[in-house]
């Protein structure tokens, strides 16, 4: 959600300004704008909507010049989506701009405090109430200024803010919301993840939490609120450009979806010793001690990534017998929840920035637990703040609907599940022969990818419905959550996932002819049940979807439409049934005719609660 780019430099900053906006639109945002110093004046531009509306009124008004400037993509909190309430915001009194990520908790005392100092604000925001307390506290040091202002701050904040007493001066902090300080030679680059900076370097600063930097044209240096110094850790960006380029896809999920098998050869490179039947996990082997007494796990995230915990708590359960839950992050903080001895608890994000899941890990740690980390994003804050954790390895996600992020979790979650597993009630041969049958996944995967132009097909004869259902048992429940998600977030059609037997209990009554009813119905211990329940969703006159074994004759004779999936063993089919579900949601928004990458109302990653 929303974004930050900063630069200072040598270079006139115009043009890199935008094209960081643009590499930060997939988070998700409803207006834009820009502020840049030349010399000692401000020039400030701003839309509604896209990014494109700002560039076209750059144009209008002749561009800007300069070489220190902020820009921003804005996802409203306070303040409807108006001109007047996009960043950057302006005090007036000293000539600050500034642009903010995350929430001013306590705007609202500080405003009235600063109304009474009489500063007229122009916006509804929570953000413009930091700009005029910086001007307020300003006495000449823009970073002392910043530093007194954030001392009288609750919320969650990631700021970056300039002067135009300070030509050569950028001040950025960070408190819940993610920046990165960007090491550029002669010039700074600052960024909310590394896709607005790795154009121009792979030498970043991820700020941690109360952090602020000073930033000039020869060089910067971070401290606390207090001023009190803080060493930055320099770490060496992994992503490339082509990473987060479109190539020939029509949008990032499509590309996404596609990657697939690629990305998931890169989740388990190096990681399956099939000859000697066991995982191998660098980041968590130096607690080898302590998960071997591991008694209990605790998964937690939100969105897709709960529904990857759900099926890792299936997973720990059936395969190494650890008695193991699925929670919601936002849930779990707030449930005064009981962490026992020996509980480990996984905190599952993408991103590595949803607050709601950060503030789960902190409280889990707080209480004593082991703090694991499934997280794709190297060096976010939850992988930054767990003990011990296991990256993804996908590459960036850019599509707002996870998809090889979701396959990618579900994969490093089985991997965890042997590693226990293997110290417990696994043998070498059944970790190997479950090693053996996660190798073949991606080729499987290709397989389905190869009924694309079918899987359109069936979703175009469902498009005009709009309630569906989504049905499955044991591990495919959860990827039943996981198809209605997607279908939901992008294509706005309302879709509700649940346990196939749940159905008679309420939801049943739902059912109207010609309603879409997507069951997940792959081979597995609980067939059998299934098939009963397409009989009693056929019956009231739904329209049977099925996802099913390649070679399933009796399916053919129930389901309205057949997409197969090869065979596979159970515990591992979600990373294969999840495919033509999101297959279909993709398919189902292109054809409505939505904005695919960027679903409106959404955000990528959302780091407020
Ligand atoms: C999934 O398609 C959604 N974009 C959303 O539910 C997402 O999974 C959720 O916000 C969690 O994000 P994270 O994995 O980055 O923590
Ligand atoms: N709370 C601020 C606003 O509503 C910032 C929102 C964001 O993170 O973009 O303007």
């Amino acid at each position: 959600m929303c974004g930050i780019v900063a630069y200072i430099g040598s270079k006139q900053c115009q043009q890199l300004l935008l094209e960081g906006l643009k590499r930060l639109e997939y988070r998700g945002y409803d207006s834009a704008g820009m502020a840049v110093l030349d010399g000692s004046k401000i020039t400030l531009a701003r839309a509604v909507g896209k990014v494109s509306n700002l560039e076209d009124k750059l144009e209008e008004t002749g561009g800007m010049r300069g070489t220190l400037g902020l820009a921003h993509t804005r996802w409203a909190t306070h303040g409807g989506v108006t001109e007047a309430n996009a960043h950057p915001h302006t005090d007036d009194r000293v000539g600050i701009a500034l642009i903010h990520n995350g929430i001013i908790e306590n705007y609202a005392s500080l405003k009235t405090y600063l109304e009474e100092k009489g500063h007229v604000f122009k916006s509804q925001t929570d953000t413009e109430v930091l700009a005029m307390l910086i001007g307020e506290l300003y006495e000449g040091d823009l970073e002392k200024a910043v530093q007194a202002a954030l001392r009288e701050v609750t919320g969650a904040y990631s700021i970056a803010v300039i002067c135009e007493k300070e030509p050569d001066t950028l001040v950025v902090a960070r408190k819940g919301s993610p920046l990165m300080l960007g090491i550029g030679n002669g010039e700074f680059i600052v960024g909310s993840d590394p896709s607005a900076i790795i154009a121009h370097t792979t030498q970043a600063v991820p700020l941690e939490d109360y952090t602020v930097a000073k930033v000039t044209r020869s060089g910067f240096r971070t401290s606390d609120i207090h001023d009190v110094p803080v060493t930055p850790k320099v770490m060496q960006l992994e992503m490339d450009l082509e990473q987060i380029e479109l190539g020939s896809f029509g949008h990032f999920m499509q590309k996404e979806i596609f990657e697939q098998p690629k990305a998931l050869r890169n989740t388990m490179r190096g990681r399956l010793d099939t000859r000697e039947g066991r995982v191998v996990l660098g980041g968590v082997s130096k607690f080898d001690k302590e998960l071997t007494k591991t008694r209990r796990v605790t998964l937690t995230g939100q969105g897709t990534a709960l529904h990857a915990a759900m099926i890792g708590e299936y997973l720990l359960e059936d395969l190494a017998k650890i008695p193991a839950v699925a929670e919601y992050a936002s849930e779990f903080r707030y449930r005064n929840p009981i962490v026992e001895d020996n509980t480990v608890v996984i905190a599952v994000s993408q991103s590595g920035e949803t607050a709601d899941t950060l503030a789960a890990l902190r409280e889990a740690k707080e209480r004593g637990a082991l703090a694991m980390g499934v997280v794709n994003v190297v060096g976010s804050s939850i992988a930054r703040e767990t003990d011990a954790g296991v990256y993804l390895r996908v590459g960036p996600e850019i599509g707002v609907a996870s998809t090889k992020a979701f396959v990618g979790q579900v994969a490093v979650l089985s991997m965890l599940t042997i590693y226990l597993g293997r110290k417990r009630y696994l043998s070498a041969d059944q970790c190997a022969d479950l090693m053996r049958e996660m190798e073949l996944i991606p080729e499987k995967m290709e397989r389905i990818l190869e009924s694309d132009a079918r899987i359109r097909k069936v979703t175009e004869r469902y498009i005009d419905r709009e309630n569906w259902l989504f049905l499955g048992r044991g591990y495919n429940y959860p990827t039943a959550l996981e198809g209605a998600l997607k279908l939901k977030e992008i294509s706005y059609i309302h879709a509700e996932g649940m346990p196939a037997a749940e159905m008679k209990h309420g939801p049943i009554a739902l059912i109207n002819d010609g309603m879409p009813a997507v069951f997940i119905a792959n081979r597995g211990r609980q067939y059998d049940k299934v098939m009963s329940n397409i009989q009693e969703v056929k019956a009231r006159g739904g329209r049977i979807i099925a996802v099913a074994t390649e070679g399933d004759e009796q399916i053919k004779r129930l389901a309205d439409e057949v997409l197969f999936v090869p065979d596979i063993a159970e515990p591992l089919s979600p990373m294969l049934t999840v495919v033509p579900l999101q297959l279909m949601a993709y398919h189902a928004a292109v054809l409505r005719g939505h904005d695919v990458d960027k679903p409106r109302n959404l955000a990528k990653s959302v780091t407020v609660e």
